[in-house]
């Protein structure tokens, strides 16, 4: 069997009695694009800069082809990086920012020179070379620190935020040209962000991270539709969650109900269901139905009470209770004939197909 491309194991990370990364596992295939998300403090950035030889692991290792990178230091590593904040030598032209891993890879002026020239191309800043980073924006200076680390040809890429300090707009058109460097050169980028809309546009597979572990490892339409986690359900989509009983469970699917009224069976459940237990069933906003009615016997619906309609362009976002008060969301497109004249306060039926929710126990 070959090794895998770059195969992180048991990785762990401790500052003093800070536990920053527990227990890290991942193998990365080569020229995959693939992004760790998690919150603030989970330890996306330590383990990326391990893999970087900027920290030492506490214990794990980090193996590309086949070989530790553990005993490499981090110059010799000939991983590219690119962070947060623009980190160009503000004394330099871009030309001389890209040139830089070059003259210290000792590099012939002439094949520096067009090799510039060809990174240039690359992030779409020809006739930008003689500028200092200063006279820039801030898109700008995240695509001239994309060519640097480009500029010697890294197997592996990493990002730590590159666009978090940029709006809405600059942020989605570099995304743009990320993907399309991603796929012009093939090289293998690890990107850490926050942001679930960005890691679903640019990402073959995602690293959700939570409290120094990776809860799931998917494509992003696989960590929506089968979360394993309460976490990942949270994370991944838009999500609510209703306290249930467990009634009975077998081979992965639950029956529950919910309230007084409605049972409901075959819903994916995960974790450890025990009969008589509570759990939380997650339902997504635009995965259910409403009709205004109550909830008939027999359905897969629960009984529920308007509370807010938000009109929000292209859909239409209904609110409303549980009879356990439990907050649950309805997107409806606009103009959907169920939300003519509906008002707070009315009864509703919310449907669903059993097997698009989750029941997550424990
Ligand atoms: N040099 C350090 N000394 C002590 N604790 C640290 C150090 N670096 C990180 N930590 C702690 O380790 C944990 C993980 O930090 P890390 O920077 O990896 O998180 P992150 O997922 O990148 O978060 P963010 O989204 O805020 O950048 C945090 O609790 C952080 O406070
Ligand atoms: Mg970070």
């Amino acid at each position: 069997m070959t090794a895998p491309f770059l195969h992180i194991r048991g990785l762990r990370k401790d500052y003093g009695i800070v536990n920053a990364v527990k227990d890290v596992n991942l193998t990365v295939e080569r020229g995959e694009f693939m992004t760790f998300l998690g919150p603030s403090g989970s330890g996306k950035s330590t383990t990326l800069y391990i893999l970087a030889g900027f920290e030492n692991p506490t214990a794990g290792d980090i193996l590309l082809n086949g070989e530790s990178l553990i005993a490499t230091p981090s110059h010799k590593r000939n991983i590219g990086m690119v962070f947060q904040r623009y980190t160009l030598f503000p004394h330099l032209s871009v030309g001389e920012n890209i040139a830089f891993p070059l003259k210290v890879r000792r590099w012939g002026k002439a094949a520096i020179d067009a090799r510039v020239r060809k990174m240039l191309q690359l992030v779409r800043l020809e006739g930008f070379e003689d500028r200092k980073p200063a006279q820039m924006s801030g898109g700008q200076q995240q695509r001239v620190a994309l060519a640097r680390a480009l500029a010697y040809d890294p197997p592996v890429l990493l990002m730590d935020e590159p666009l978090s300090a940029l709006d809405k707009k600059l942020r989605e058109e570099i995304q743009h040209e990320i993907r399309r460097i991603h796929q012009e050169t093939e090289v293998t980028i690890l990107y850490v962000t926050h942001d679930q809309e960005e890691a679903l546009r640019l990402s073959d597979r995602i690293a959700v991270f939570s409290k120094g572990v990776i809860d799931q490892i998917g494509t992003g339409p696989e960590l929506y539709a089968d979360p394993a986690t309460r976490f990942v359900a949270e994370f991944i989509g838009d999500s609510d969650f209703v306290t249930c009983r467990i009634l009975s469970a077998k081979d992965g699917r639950a029956d529950l109900s919910i309230g007084a009224g409605a049972s409901i069976s075959g819903v994916p459940v995960h974790g450890t269901a025990v009969a008589g237990g509570t759990a939380a069933l997650m339902l997504r906003p635009e995965r259910l139905s409403l009709r205004r009615e109550a909830a008939r016997e027999g359905t897969s619906g629960l009984s529920a009470s308007v509370t807010d309609i938000t009109f929000l362009g292209s859909s239409i976002h209904v609110a409303a209770a549980a009879p356990s008060g439990e907050t649950i969301s309805v997107r409806l497109p606009f103009g959907h004939e169920a939300t003519s004249g509906l008002s707070r306060g009315d009864t509703v039926s919310l449907d669903f197909d059993p097997e698009t929710a989750h029941v997550f126990c424990g």
